[in-house]
C-alpha cells in the first residue's frame, strides 16, 4: 500500500473520522459486511473523495461518518465529538449545526424561492442569531453564482444550478463539514464539473471541508485527496489526483462482469 499522505508537511486537524469503523446489515446468513475495520481522517479544510465500486461502502461509510447511522462497533467523530456519546437529540443538533449534506437528487423545496432553501436549515433552527450569518450568505450566493436567481423556484432552474443551491444549503450554516454522496450524479459532465469546480472553491476559498463519494474518476480528480475503499476496507490514498491517476487505481479493484 502506497501512503501518500504521510508526506503532508503541515499537520491539520480533522473535521471527521471514523476509528476501526465496522458496520455489519442484517444478521446470520445474510448479512452484509459493509465497512471491515476501517479507520480514516479527512483533514480540515481540505476535499477529500472517497472512492471505491459500487457496494464497496462508500455510502455507509459516510452515513456512519455524517451520524446518520450508526455503526456496528468503532467509532466515529465530528472533531473532538464521539457521535456514540450523544443522545438522540444532541445527535440532531450536531447534524443541524456542525455538518452539511448535498445528495445526488438535489433535495429542494419547490414552493420556496433558491433564497428560501439556502436559508432553510437556519430558518428551521428557529431564527437564532447565533447561527445565521448574513455576511456569510451574501458571500456564499456569489461563490455558487446565484445572484440573479434567488427568487427564483427550484422548477425554473436546471439540474446543475439546483444542485448549486443545494451546495449553498449545505454550506449555509458554516459547517464543520460538509458530505456529499454522488453529488453530480444526475448531472450531465458540464454541469457536474461546475458543481464539482464549486465545491472545491468553497473549500479554498472558505477553508470549509468536504468529504465526498464519488465512484467517478473525473470528479475524484478534483479533490485534494482520495481515499480508496474496497470490500468495506480502505485500501489506498492518493493526493493530488488526475482523473487517469485514479481510474488506474481503480481497474485493480474492478472485477470485470
Ligand atoms: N440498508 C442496507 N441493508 C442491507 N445491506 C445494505 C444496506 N445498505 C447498504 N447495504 C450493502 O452494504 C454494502 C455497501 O453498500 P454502500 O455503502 O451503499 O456501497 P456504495 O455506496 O459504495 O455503493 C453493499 O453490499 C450493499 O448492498
Ligand atoms: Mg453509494
Amino acid at each position: 500500500m502506497t501512503t501518500s499522505a504521510t508526506t503532508t508537511t503541515t499537520p491539520t486537524r480533522t473535521a471527521a473520522r471514523v476509528v476501526d469503523a465496522v458496520k455489519v446489515y442484517g444478521s446470520g446468513d445474510t448479512s452484509v459486511r459493509a465497512l471491515d475495520r476501517v479507520s480514516v481522517g479527512f483533514p480540515a479544510g481540505r476535499f477529500t473523495a472517497i472512492m471505491g465500486p459500487s457496494g464497496s461502502g462508500k455510502s455507509t461509510l459516510m452515513h456512519c461518518a455524517a451520524g446518520l447511522d450508526t455503526l456496528t462497533s468503532g467509532t466515529a467523530h465530528i472533531g473532538d465529538t464521539e457521535l456514540s456519546t450523544l443522545d438522540d437529540r444532541r445527535l440532531t443538533l450536531l447534524r443541524r449545526d456542525r455538518v452539511g449534506f448535498v445528495f445526488q437528487a438535489y433535495n429542494l423545496v419547490p414552493t420556496l424561492t433558491v433564497a428560501e432553501n439556502i436559508t432553510l436549515p437556519l430558518d428551521l433552527a428557529g431564527g437564532k442569531g447565533d447561527i445565521r450569518d448574513d455576511e456569510w450568505i451574501d458571500a456564499l450566493i456569489d461563490v455558487v453564482g446565484l445572484r440573479g436567481r434567488l427568487h427564483h423556484r427550484p422548477s425554473e432552474l436546471s439540474g446543475g444550478q439546483q444542485q448549486r443551491v443545494a451546495v449553498a444549503r449545505a454550506f449555509a450554516g458554516q459547517p464543520d463539514v460538509v458530505f456529499a454522496d454522488e453529488p453530480t450524479g444526475n448531472l450531465d459532465s458540464r454541469s457536474g464539473e461546475e458543481v464539482l469546480g464549486l465545491l472545491g472553491r468553497t473549500v479554498r476559498q472558505t477553508a470549509r471541508t468536504v468529504v465526498m463519494v464519488t465512484h467517478d474518476p473525473v470528479a475524484a480528480a478534483h479533490a485534494d485527496e482520495v481515499v480508496f475503499l474496497a470490500d468495506g476496507r480502505l485500501v489506498d490514498r492518493m493526493t493530488s489526483p488526475t482523473a487517469d491517476k485514479v481510474l488506474d487505481r481503480m481497474k485493480a479493484f474492478e472485477v470485470p462482469s
